[in-house]
């Protein structure tokens, strides 16, 4: 049987990676899922972001989906691996979940000529070491260093992205994490809310520093994984549809989503 491919964050921003999907590979259906009502994640216990995140996976299990992206760090980062290894097997042994993190690992080192980054991501993700870690298995001498930003997810979520609060905050962590490392050429955006912050980042950063965003990349990892599994390819149902699923008030995700999907939406609440 055949379902939509599961696009998973705690809020709002997941839909950036997703319009990337859909940029990618626009033929597939998707799910996607805003865990709204408990958002912000970022601060959160591994404890409680793994039982919040795995009960969403039930929930795209339960919908058909064969294959379900966590299109967020801070789910990725405390999460995955326990879902992947401890969960799966019993649950559903024949579908996928997969992640935002190794994609990027993956891919970071080719972009630094200085052989030092940077990571931009919520406390919760660099609490878990994940990103030094997946770095370090593929690239063993890139430097990494990281900064925790814990108010920029809140600033997104409430519509404060183009504000002067926005400013101060960016200031203040681009500050600190170029203090950390002097040498460092090229930043991350390892949280999927942080693309609507990128111009002001951008414009933050001292020239010669690039910044990559997560969407593209793991748009172009997942036509690869697809390519590479036509198990899970031939499961994923291709009737160019989309569907927006909140845990909060639908009006208030259509409201916001616009900003991150780049086209207007119109969701439902999820009952987990
Ligand atoms: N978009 C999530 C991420 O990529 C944000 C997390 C949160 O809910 O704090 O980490």
């Amino acid at each position: 049987m055949s379902g939509p491919i599961g696009v998973f964050d705690s809020g709002y921003g997941g839909l950036t990676v997703l319009r990337e999907l859909v940029n990618r590979l626009p033929g597939y259906d998707y799910l996607y899922l805003g865990d709204n009502a408990r958002s912000p994640y970022g601060n959160r216990s591994f404890e409680t972001v793994y039982e919040y995140t795995l009960q969403c996976v039930r929930w795209f299990f339960d919908q058909g989906c064969p294959l379900v992206i966590l299109a967020c760090n801070t789910a990725s980062a405390k999460a995955l691996r326990s879902i992947q290894q401890k969960d799966l097997p019993q649950l559903a042994p024949d579908r996928r979940v997969l992640g935002v993190i190794r994609p990027t690992t993956e891919l970071i080192g080719t972009f630094s000529r200085t052989g030092s980054v940077g990571i931009l991501a919520t406390n919760g993700t660099v609490a878990s070491g994940s990103y030094p870690v997946e770095i370090n298995r593929f690239f063993p001498d890139l430097k990494v260093y990281q900064e925790a930003c814990p108010m920029w997810v809140p600033l997104v979520e409430n519509g404060e992205y183009n504000s002067a609060g926005a400013d101060f905050f960016i200031r203040k962590n681009l500050d600190n994490l170029l203090s950390k490392g002097s040498d460092i050429d090229t930043v991350l955006l390892a949280c999927t809310h942080y693309p609507l912050l990128r111009d002001k980042i951008q414009a933050a950063l001292p020239e010669g520093i690039q910044l990559l965003s997560q969407g593209q990349i793991v748009a172009e990892s997942l036509a690869d994984y697809l390519q590479r599994h036509p198990e899970i390819e031939e499961r994923c149902r291709r009737g160019n549809d989309r569907r927006f699923y909140t845990t909060d008030s639908p009006e208030d995700f259509d409201n916001h989503a616009t900003a991150f999907f780049g086209e207007a939406v119109r969701s439902e609440r999820c009952q987990l």
